[in-house]
């Protein structure tokens, strides 16, 4: 069995952190979100990924590389656009040869694996093999209908009108059945070619499509408000870890991870919280379900409940909360009167500032 792993796509939800970088690699406490399916991949025992890339195919590749350090082998497949999921399997045909794969979108975010998933399905070989969850907007979302026995019998690609509230979740399990299926497609609505058709073309076709509802924690990470809900979560069992240095002015409360070469001085940093290699924190509170990433600066300031990426600095500002900062942004106090705010901002950038 193989892996399809989606890194393509544009990420317009989590601009503008996504004008410059790719939305599967912004990190989860310090992690990039990639990292995670591709660690619940190796864990099945699959290991031959292929990586499906747009326009950030070299930083996706600088970041996984030959995935060896995953116990993976990957080839790199580029989609010349974002044309669809159905079209992503469309390019890897060749990759996919006549084996059974698992396709998994690299923004998607699972907690316990799939490895029993994997296992069911090798050994009851549907055509395909789809998860579900409930969904509070399943407009969203790729859509099921199930009749009485719990069968599949309609998928719809964000509905207006859902049928149902259960969603797809970014994980479906194929038997080469499916290449049949997108071969036929045409595009879209929205001028994708959408695996949700492909998915009907199957059950259309009297092919066996299963479908297991999972309740545990599922999150497609395309916004800001899931992405830090995930962060929050992943941080709920970090194991607490100093590696950095840490003043005797200071106090660490709680589960807080210092990685090596970060400097703590007369600070508070209350936990669950991680701050990244070679980071200083100085006359500074961090709250929790936050994760600081490397060579960052916080000093004179207080955060909470954000993600901070590689490299940026916040000096001199009251609370920052519920915020995603990208790498190489500097966030200072105006020290000047009258104290306005001075704001040099990227395209589709969100501020919220407190009056
Ligand atoms: O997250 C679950 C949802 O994912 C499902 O409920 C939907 O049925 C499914 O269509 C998909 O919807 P999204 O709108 O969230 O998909 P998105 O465009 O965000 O793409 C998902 C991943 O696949 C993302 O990592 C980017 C990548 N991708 C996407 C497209 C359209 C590609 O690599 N190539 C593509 O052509």
């Amino acid at each position: 069995m193989k892996a399809l792993v989606l890194a393509g796509g544009s990420g317009t939800r989590l601009r503008p952190i996504t004008h410059t970088s790719a939305k599967q690699l912004v990190p989860v406490a310090n992690k990039p979100v990639l990292f995670y399916g591709l660690e619940a991949i190796a864990e099945t025992g699959i290991r031959e990924v292929g990586l499906v890339v747009g326009d950030t195919q070299a930083e996706i590749e600088s970041a996984v590389g030959d995935g060896s350090a995953f116990g993976l082998r990957v080839t790199y497949l580029r989609q010349e656009a974002p044309l669809g999921l159905a079209h992503a399997v469309l390019i890897a045909r060749d990759f996919l040869g006549d084996e059974d794969f698992v396709m998994y979108l690299g923004d998607n975010f699972i907690v316990g694996g799939i490895t029993d998933l994997v296992d069911t399905f090798a050994r009851t070989r549907p055509a395909a093999q789809i998860l579900l969850t409930k969904v509070g907007d399943p407009r969203q979302f790729g859509v099921a209908e199930l009749d009485l026995e719990g069968r599949v019998v309609g998928l719809e690609e964000k509905p207006a009108r859902p049928k149902s509230d259960l969603a797809l979740v970014g994980v479906y399990l194929f038997s080469p059945a499916v290449h049949a299926a997108v071969a036929e497609l045409r595009p879209s609505w929205r001028g994708e070619l959408e695996i949700t058709d492909a998915i009907q073309w199957l059950i259309e076709a009297d092919l066996q499509v299963e479908s297991t509802l999972i309740s545990g924690y599922w999150k497609d990470t395309g916004n800001v408000t899931d992405m830090l809900e995930v962060n929050r979560l992943v941080l709920e069992s970090l194991e607490p870890r100093v590696d950095g240095l840490v003043d005797d002015s200071s106090e660490l409360v709680g589960r807080v991870v210092v990685e090596p070469g970060a400097v703590v001085e007369r600070s508070r940093v209350v936990g669950p919280v991680i701050v990244g290699a070679g980071t200083r924190v100085q006359d500074s509170y961090v709250g929790p379900f936050t994760s600081v990433g490397a060579d960052c600066v916080v000093a004179g300031s207080e955060i909470e409940y954000s993600i901070v990426l590689p490299r940026a600095s916040i000096t001199g500002v009251g609370r920052i909360e519920s915020s995603l900062i990208g790498h190489d942004v500097e966030v200072t106090a105006s020290l000047n009167t009258p104290k306005a705010h001075r704001l040099v901002l990227g395209d589709h950038s969100k501020v919220q500032i407190g009056t």
